[in-house]
């Protein structure tokens, strides 16, 4: 596969095969993701890489804290509040196609819940990672996290791997800190659900959309 064909087929997968990627193939995954860019080269990511255990033991008990409501103090959020018009429509345009693909629909809020709550099982996946930055970075830092991220994607891509990047883990940093254990200076941005992907679940069939080019790139003369 070449890179174009990679960063075509890249989307979302949101449920996996119960075959568990072997520690070798994620360490070199991880190898090729750190190949990417950073100004300075200063690589501000850091990775927590769950295996089974650890990652269902974490599962559980956000997914406890899900069920009984249990809030903790967020660090950021995850969108601007308030969000534009033209946001929100993508939004609801992404979160309608993934509950079409699923037949859930609009007013059946039981399983649009059951479905959020996935999130806190990563997906079912066998393998998760948290990823965290240095407090002291500021937005330009997590645009370099970014590039490692979409490297960390298209790396697992070519080994046969499926992943959905999630930053519902940014909901439960209480949580997240007492499993991964990182340290006072690192602040939650995101988790990973990896793994190979069920390639029949109706959840991995749709494909979002994108805007066309004249709606985001302005050529000036
Ligand atoms: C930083 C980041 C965080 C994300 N967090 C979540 C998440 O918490 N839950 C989820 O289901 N999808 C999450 N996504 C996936 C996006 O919804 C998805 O990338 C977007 O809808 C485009 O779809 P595609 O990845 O299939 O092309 C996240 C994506 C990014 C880049």
């Amino acid at each position: 596969m070449n890179i174009k064909e990679g960063i075509e087929k890249r989307f979302s997968v949101r449920a996996f095969t119960n075959k568990v990627p072997k520690m070798e193939i994620i360490k070199e995954i991880l190898r090729t993701a750190n190949a990417a860019p950073s100004g300075g080269n200063i690589q501000p990511w850091k990775v927590y890489v769950l295996n089974e255990d650890a990652k269902n033991n974490l599962a559980k008990k956000t997914l406890h804290n899900f069920d009984n409501g249990v809030q903790e103090e967020i660090e950021y959020d995850i969108y601007p509040k308030p969000l534009d018009d033209i946001y929100k429509k993508r939004r609801s345009e992404c979160g309608a196609d993934m509950y079409n693909a699923l037949s859930i629909g609009k007013d059946d809020l039981d399983s649009r819940f059951k479905q959020i709550r996935e999130n806190y099982n990563f997906f079912g996946a066998p393998i998760g990672m948290i990823i965290t930055i240095d407090r002291s970075f500021g937005n330009n830092g997590w645009g370099h996290v970014g590039m490692f991220l979409e490297n960390l994607w298209l790396s697992a891509i070519h080994h046969g791997l499926g992943l959905c990047l999630q930053e519902s883990w940014s909901i439960y940093p209480k949580t997240v800190k007492e499993h991964i254990n990182h340290p006072d200076n690192e602040i939650v941005w995101c988790g990973v659900a990896i793994g190979y992907e069920d390639v029949n679940h109706p959840i991995n069939q749709y494909r979002t959309k994108r805007e066309n080019l004249e709606s985001f790139v302005k050529f000036i003369d």
